[in-house]
């Protein structure tokens, strides 16, 4: 490919009309732009992180139309006209949500880096308990699960997705079983 095709190629951009935490956005990416990298470098959301950029660590969830996702595996461009939610959003007036909340009573983390991921994992974790949706730790498929039989085991298999370096799994895992009990 001759440096100038790749030059007209390089300037190439997309429109792409998100509405993120409620806002509506309109932004002009690269058609190789992640929706990770549109959060954090086009519209300035940098609490979603970027650590394996590859779908390995959970580091960067996100809801897409209240369902969660890893935003560096997804193309901002793939996602015109969603409703997109990140950790910033999570707060209304003031009040954290009760993940948030729970995260820091129970000591949910040590570093924080994973910790926006793990939380927006947590919240669609409850969501997902709350609409009867089974996992690979659901022992008995004929009976649907359910936030009161949201067991530790459940927890972990359902947030094992979200892996944190400082090994705080003891204490996420305490964390949404809280915040569980207050959904
Ligand atoms: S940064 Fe997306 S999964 Fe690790
Ligand atoms: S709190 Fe440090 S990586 Fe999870």
């Amino acid at each position: 490919m001759s440096e100038t095709r790749r030059a007209e190629l390089g300037e190439q951009r997309v429109a792409v009309a998100l509405t993120v935490n409620g806002r509506a956005c309109r932004l002009a990416v690269e058609p190789r732009t992640t929706l990770l990298d549109a959060l954090r470098e086009d519209l300035a959301l940098t609490g979603t992180k970027k650590a394996c950029d590859r779908g390995e660590c959970g580091a960067c969830t996100v809801h897409v139309e209240g369902r969660r996702i890893l935003s560096c595996m997804t193309l901002a461009a793939m996602q015109e006209g969603k409703q997109i939610t990140t950790i910033e959003g999570l707060e209304h007036d003031g009040q954290l949500h009760a993940v948030q909340a729970a995260f820091i009573e129970q000591d949910g983390f040590q570093c924080g880096f994973c910790t926006p991921g793990q939380i927006m994992s947590a919240v669609a974790v409850i969501e997902e308990a709350k609409a009867g949706w089974p996992s690979a730790a659901t022992a008995d498929l004929q009976r649907p699960i359910s936030l009161a039989n949201l067991s530790k085991a459940e927890i972990r298999e359902r947030m094992s997705g979200n892996l944190c370096r400082c090994s705080c799994y003891p204490n996420i895992v305490a964390a949404v079983a809280e915040a569980a009990t207050r959904s």
